[in-house]
């Protein structure tokens, strides 16, 4: 089995040999951006380049950006334990282009990555482009072998990505993975249907190609961007679910330390079905925590440390429901640097920190759950 570590490197070093240049993540803690609560996505660090307020250093660039969704426009909170694909932390893998390659060169190489690299089977693929973009369309078919039938017209919600409500945006081009039947959940609902960006689990979305060229006004009206560029963001959790064969991206190499150390605490065994949510919940929710806290960020009773504090709650109830009674959460932190601290070394460093503060923000928390409960 392919581990997370070699998916990375190998996305990385295939555009690093189409002459990208490899950049380090941002912050979670988005730095000199009041319009964002964290960081959301691997452009935020490029937007003053697509903004035209500063020039680019390269032309093109490949990095694995840190992202947390849980709060302001992208929010993936509520999805989080109930599928195995949603996350308040992940990571995407990017690669951009500052007015240099555009729509061609972004479908050719993200189907050479994914059917000559890392063979997946074509049959399984789709594509999807936005309602207006005839050439992304056409470009999809001269351009790669992919069933003609698989490539899908689909309107803004899904095919017309913006960064916040206001900020750089564009059309976009997705690419989705058949799971196959057997990973849907409404095979008992009456009329449902599995579809590219239907209601049910059989088709996820593993790469989003952004053709970044408008910025979205307060009054919601569209200017031109000065250049035309590419943005894309491949989830690396549901890449490594599917190059590692599972049907989730809690049995990837990721997230089983953990899930295996949260049992081990408890006592609770892992279920694969609802009966695992705490545990999902918990290990995905003290990724977040980890990241949050190595980048600056601290639980507090406003704005971003507010969503920090609900969210260390919610893995500590979610602990209660595994009977967990005294602080656990900065026992899981150790797993988490031994999983992805040799790539995030901020993690080693600031381990001692991010233990500490979690420590006492569930200390605290549970001492008032405990006066309540009396
Ligand atoms: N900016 C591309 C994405 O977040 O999907």
């Amino acid at each position: 089995m392919k581990d997370s570590k070699t998916i990375r490197k190998e996305f990385i070093e295939f555009f690093e040999a189409k002459n990208h240049k490899v950049v380090k993540s941002a912050p979670v803690i988005p730095i000199n951006d009041p319009t964002l609560l964290f960081t959301n996505a691997g452009m935020n660090q490029f937007k003053d380049i697509f903004l035209g307020k500063k020039k680019p250093e390269y032309p093109r660039a490949v990095d694995s950006q840190k992202c947390i969704r849980a709060g302001g426009k992208h929010n993936d909170l509520e999805e989080v334990g109930r599928d195995g694909y949603h996350h308040t932390f992940f990571e995407m893998l990017g690669n951009w282009s500052f007015a240099d390659y555009y729509k061609k060169e972004a479908i050719q190489w993200a189907w050479e990555l994914l059917t000559e690299v890392w063979k997946l089977p074509k049959e399984k693929l789709f594509a999807t482009v936005h309602e207006s973009d005839e050439e992304a369309y056409n470009i999809w078919k001269e351009v790669t072998d992919i069933d003609h039938s698989h490539i899908e017209y689909h309107g803004d919600k899904d095919n017309f990505w913006e960064m916040g409500t206001t900020g750089p945006c564009g059309p976009c081009s997705e690419i989705h993975y058949d799971r196959g039947e057997n990973t849907c959940h409404m095979k008992d609902v009456e009329g449902h249907k599995c579809a590219v960006n239907g209601e049910c689990h059989r088709y996820i979305e593993i790469w989003n190609l952004v053709f970044m060229q408008f910025y979205r006004e307060e009054d919601r009206s569209l200017s031109p961007l000065k250049d035309q560029y590419v943005d894309t963001g491949a989830g690396f959790e549901r890449i490594c679910q599917i190059l590692q064969n599972k049907n989730s991206n809690y049995d990837t190499d990721l997230f089983v330390p953990i899930i295996e150390k949260i049992a081990e605490i408890s006592g609770v065994a892992y279920h694969q079905d609802e009966r695992g949510v705490s545990h999902r919940v918990i290990a995905d929710h003290i990724r977040a925590l980890s990241f949050a806290l190595a980048d600056g960020g601290m639980p507090s009773n406003e704005g971003r440390g507010y969503v920090l504090r609900r969210i260390l709650r919610r893995a500590a109830r979610h602990g209660r429901l595994l009977n967990m009674k005294k602080t656990f959460l900065q026992d899981l932190v150790d797993v988490i640097v031994d999983v992805m601290g040799d790539h995030f070394v901020e993690l080693k460093e600031k381990k001692a920190h991010i233990k500490l503060i979690i420590k006492a923000e569930e200390e605290r928390f549970n001492t008032t759950l405990d006066k309540g409960l009396d």
